[in-house]
């Protein structure tokens, strides 16, 4: 029997409130309240910070910075799935800032960006985010405005699962940036940089003009520093393990514009979830985690040692790393800072190797007729200037994209350039189409440079001005945004509710 378009939105609908995780592992729009919007459990976790001017120290060099509570990364945050977060955000930056809560769909009005869900937080001025946290899963908040996000005002969120159905004996936060603020002068003076550069945005308009001229090196920001949990390789974190014991890694990436390679040298990596939600598990060397990206990984720790966890940026030099070291080798000298584990070059996770865990198909084509709606959009540099558009266009001067309240909708995504694009979108998880019928849900993805394609599917059910973007701060910064407007309800009258 085909399905019908009813049970085509249960399997796929995973926008506020619709996704239930654990025991059943049942998607289901109609058997679960929508907690963002009924305010889940009812319970209560508050935390208080304030986004203030701070000085972040390393290795006793001293950059002055922007950062939550005079930490990078910000307070951990941790709350089980259907109680309701409440942040009391303090704004003491010389600038307006937002929390933007990374990943999770929920109420349109506490997504935190600027000028389209909320106006900006003034300088001395307090905001409280308040909402049901519909998802378990590995999620960021960060700073929403300008290149904040290039500073130090991210930090992890992780939403508790009701119940854990994997099993693991302790868990690490990997939090991977890349570090200028402070070193070479503020985000902001990067840009003015590029801008300054002209149109050498590294990967402007392909054909045509052709390639000339378009080294790999400009348009792109320097970092003198890779972190992991803001930390050096030079000072790493400390990763303790016994032997026998299985260590859940939570590997995230609120980097402005550095796509990591992540490994640990000596031991292969287990993906459990891609960007917060369960996927059937897949073993590999080595992930490419792109800006807004997450992991989360197990690893078997059989292997007594020192070892390297390292993280490069792709396609520059330089090294991120903690360390992980089993009890009982104190003995042992950790490895060299810049040593770079073998496993780098190893087996690689790709978008094609994930498979939701729910283990639910996705129709395809000749089982229902199709989406409702597709956009497709380009992805390019800008001519004579640093700008980067979708579909030529430029944020903020740029149409919103239609979508109807219970449609399904495609995004077909071209990159016309020869840089990574992390493309994210906001209150909704979707499906990626990664031609097995049972992609990935996840909320952002790499659309890789030298025409690389990628689409995507999601069920409109969260309804709202929301944003979509690349999650490269510079590109968002450039042009590289919209905003996903609802603008009604499902035409009822197309015919596909019949079967
Ligand atoms: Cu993590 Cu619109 O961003
Ligand atoms: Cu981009």
């Amino acid at each position: 029997m085909k399905p019908t378009r009813r049970q085509f939105l249960k399997l796929a609908g995973l926008g506020a409130g619709a996704l239930a995780l654990g025991g059943c592992g049942v998607f289901s729009r109609e058997t679960l309240p929508s907690p963002s919007r009924a305010g889940g459990t009812g319970s209560i976790r508050e935390y208080a910070f304030e986004a203030a001017p701070m000085d972040f120290e390393l290795d006793g060099r001293v950059f002055p910075t922007w950062g939550y509570d005079g930490g990078v990364p910000g307070p951990g945050l941790r709350i089980p799935e259907g109680d309701t977060l409440r942040v009391r955000l303090k704004n003491g930056l010389p600038a307006d800032t937002t929390i933007h809560w990374h990943g999770l769909p929920i109420v349109n009005e506490m997504d935190g960006v600027p000028n389209v869900t909320q106006p900006p937080i003034a300088r001395g001025e307090k905001f409280v985010y308040e909402f049901a946290v519909p998802t378990s899963g590995s999620y960021i908040y960060h700073s929403h405005v300008g290149l904040q996000l290039d500073r130090g005002l991210y930090g992890p969120l992780i939403v508790e699962p009701r119940n854990e159905d994997l099993a693991y004996d302790r868990e690490y936060l990997l939090m991977l940036d890349d570090w200028l603020d402070g070193a070479n002068g503020t985000p902001e003076d990067a840009l003015q940089g590029l801008r300054a550069t002209g149109d050498g945005m590294g990967g402007g308009m392909m054909g045509g003009g052709g390639m000339g001229g378009m080294g790999g090196e400009s348009g792109l920001v320097e970092y003198p520093l890779y972190l992991v949990n803001g930390r050096t390789p030079e000072n790493p974190e400390v990763l303790e393990v016994r032997r026998g014991e299985y260590v859940r890694l939570r590997v995230m990436n609120p980097a402005s514009s550095t796509v990591f390679r992540f490994a640990v040298a000596g031991h292969r990596l287990t993906v459990t979830h891609a960007d917060g939600l369960p996927v059937e598990h897949v073993e590999v060397d080595a992930l490419r985690v792109g800006m807004g990206e997450r992991y989360d990984v197990l690893v078997a720790a059989d292997n007594p040692g020192v070892w390297q966890v390292a993280a490069t940026p792709e396609e520059r030099s330089g090294m991120a790393r903690a360390l992980l070291r089993y009890g009982g080798s104190g003995a042992s000298s950790p490895p060299p800072a810049g040593g770079r584990p073998r496993e780098l070059d190893g087996r690689l996770l790709t978008y094609g190797d994930l498979r939701n865990a729910a283990g639910e198909s996705f129709p395809e084509g000749g089982v229902l007729s199709g989406p409702d709606r597709t956009h497709e959009l380009t992805l390019s540099g800008g001519m004579g200037a640093y700008a980067w558009a979708i579909d030529g266009q430029l944020y903020p001067e740029a149409e919103p994209l239609e979508v109807r309240e219970g449609e399904w909708v495609r995004f077909v995504m071209r990159n016309r350039s020869m840089m990574w694009h992390p493309m994210h979108l906001h209150g909704h998880f979707f499906q990626v189409e990664n031609g097995t019928g049972r992609g990935p849900f996840k909320d952002t993805v790499l659309v890789e440079p030298h025409m690389g394609e990628l689409a995507f599917d999601f069920v409109a059910d969260n309804p709202g001005q929301w944003f979509f973007h690349c999650h490269n701060a510079y590109h968002m910064e450039a042009g590289m945004a919209r905003v996903i407007s609802y603008t009604g309800a499902r035409d009822e009258r197309s015919g596909r509710e019949s079967g």
